[in-house]
């Protein structure tokens, strides 16, 4: 059956509009910042193969089955999944799916904000020239001042949510096509120039041999690979969901996965690379946390000709990148507000923003006053504050959850008939799908899972 639902917000003028801002979507703080330094957390080389094995076997199937659904779907997740469970004769429970992603957006939108309020505080620290000729000390001094100060950081998580608002409120089609157009390759550019530093340090081949040569990995590390699997393809709580609502038919999924998926990848190898060499150069430490791009990279930009310039010019990128990716966060539930509750976007993107710039507090605090207020879950997690504990339930648990539900509705939920219509693929590419979303993804998220309460030792 081909269905002709019709999307209340409109759709993308072309497929290269969906690709744009998936990729926007995808790529973001979850490549320079987030991988870095989980890679460095987890001990890299197999950390970075069980990651890769993750976007290749489940991140890029998910993406197709989460694309797919909400092409058929044409509403927000919520709405999409409660007319595709009727589409297809199943349980009207399927929107607990929907709304379990609406949640780990905000979730996840609350600490993505304090972390481009960094980089958007990096932004004057460059172009004042305080990475000028910068030593790891120096560096470090300037870090912790910043996140130290639970003032400093609010003010700039409160100016990027503010900006996530405002493109969010005007819909999110409006110019970001023209944005990620030009952006995505500049920021492409100057992270080429940062790994060209880095192979002058001498420290090259160490950063690579790390990021490359397999050694020993945690059950929770793996767990932590397959989880960023899911956040940086903006995977498994509808943000991509959303996006394939506004696709116009006609158009691969397929091709637009991979694609998204290779760039993705791309963009946070190179991050590693840009890296590590640093990392190994200056005698700091690969699993120093949340602060590693913010005080490696200033000494790169600190030593290259024109670094002032160029370091300035890199955090605003990474700003944009993040900005691309904050607005998909929230569409999912903005979208529904409009769709169930008749409100206009702008009122609706205000509401949301505020009730995630409060949970944003939280982890504001989580760098100082609550840096040691932690606690802990058996079988799950020790010694967590706010801001690692929101961290490590959504991208660790809810997003993998989301994925294994969607690849559940997907493949056994769904009728063959209607997901072949619509991802209107080559029959071998078809039944690949089928077969990595019917079995591979789900026992996977199974056996991981169950490997960390340990149940099973892998
Ligand atoms: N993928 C983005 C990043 O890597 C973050 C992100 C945007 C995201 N939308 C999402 C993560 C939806 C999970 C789900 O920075």
């Amino acid at each position: 059956m081909t269905t002709t639902r019709k999307s209340i917000h409109g759709q993308w003028s072309n497929r290269l509009v969906f690709i744009l801002a998936a990729t926007g979507s995808a790529v973001g703080l979850g490549n320079i910042w987030k991988f870095p330094y989980i890679a460095g957390e987890n001990g890299g080389g197999t950390f970075v193969l069980v990651y890769l094995v993750c976007i290749a076997l489940i991140g890029v199937p998910i993406m197709m089955a989460e694309t797919m659904i909400g092409r058929r779907g044409r509403q927000s997740p919520i709405n999409t999944m409660a007319a595709l469970a009727a589409d297809e004769g199943r349980s009207a429970g399927w929107v607990a799916l929907g709304w379990m992603g609406v949640i780990a957006g905000f979730l996840i939108l609350s600490y993505y904000s304090v972390i481009a309020g960094w980089a958007l505080s990096y932004i004057f620290r460059s172009a004042s020239g305080a990475f000028l000729n910068v030593t790891s000390n120096g560096i470090n001094s300037i870090f912790t001042n910043l996140v130290s100060d639970p003032e400093k950081l609010l003010a700039w998580h409160t100016i990027f949510m503010v900006m996530t608002m405002i493109v969010v409120a005007r819909g999110v089609k409006h110019g970001l096509e023209k944005a990620v157009r030009f952006l995505m390759p500049a920021l492409l550019a100057l992270l080429l120039m940062t790994v060209a530093y880095s192979m002058t340090t001498g420290y090259f081949m160490e950063g690579v041999r790390f990021l490359f040569t397999p050694g020993p990995i945690s059950g929770q590390g793996v767990l932590i690979a397959m989880g960023h699997a899911f956040f940086t393809l903006s995977l498994g709580m509808g943000a991509i969901m959303v996006y394939g609502s506004y696709l116009p038919r006609h158009t691969s999924i397929t091709q637009a996965s991979v694609l998204i998926a290779v760039s993705d990848t791309g963009v946070a190898l190179l991050a590693g690379m840009a890296i590590f060499p640093i990392v190994f150069a200056n005698g700091l430490e690969p699993g120093a946390g949340p602060g590693l791009i913010f005080k490696t990279l200033p000494i790169a930009f600190g030593h290259m000709e024109a670094g002032t310039m160029i370091g300035t010019a890199f955090f605003i990128l990474l700003v944009f990148a993040a900005w691309t990716s904050a607005i998909s966060l929230i569409e999912p539930a903005v979208a529904w507000m409009v769709e169930n509750r008749g409100m206009n976007r702008i009122y609706a993107s205000v509401y949301i923003g505020i009730f995630t710039w409060l949970i944003g507090i939280g982890s504001v605090l989580s760098f100082n006053l609550w840096a040691d207020h932690t606690w802990s879950v058996p079988f799950l997690f020790k010694d967590k504050n706010f801001f690692d504990t929101l961290d490590f339930v959504t991208a660790n648990l809810m997003l993998p959850l989301g994925g294994l539900f969607i690849a559940i509705f997907a493949a056994w939920m769904m009728k063959e008939s209607s997901t072949r219509d619509e991802l209107n693929t080559h029959n071998v590419v078809y039944r690949i799908w089928y077969f990595l979303v019917k079995y591979i993804t789900p026992i996977a998220v199974i056996v991981v899972f169950l490997n960390v309460i340990g149940v099973i030792e892998l």
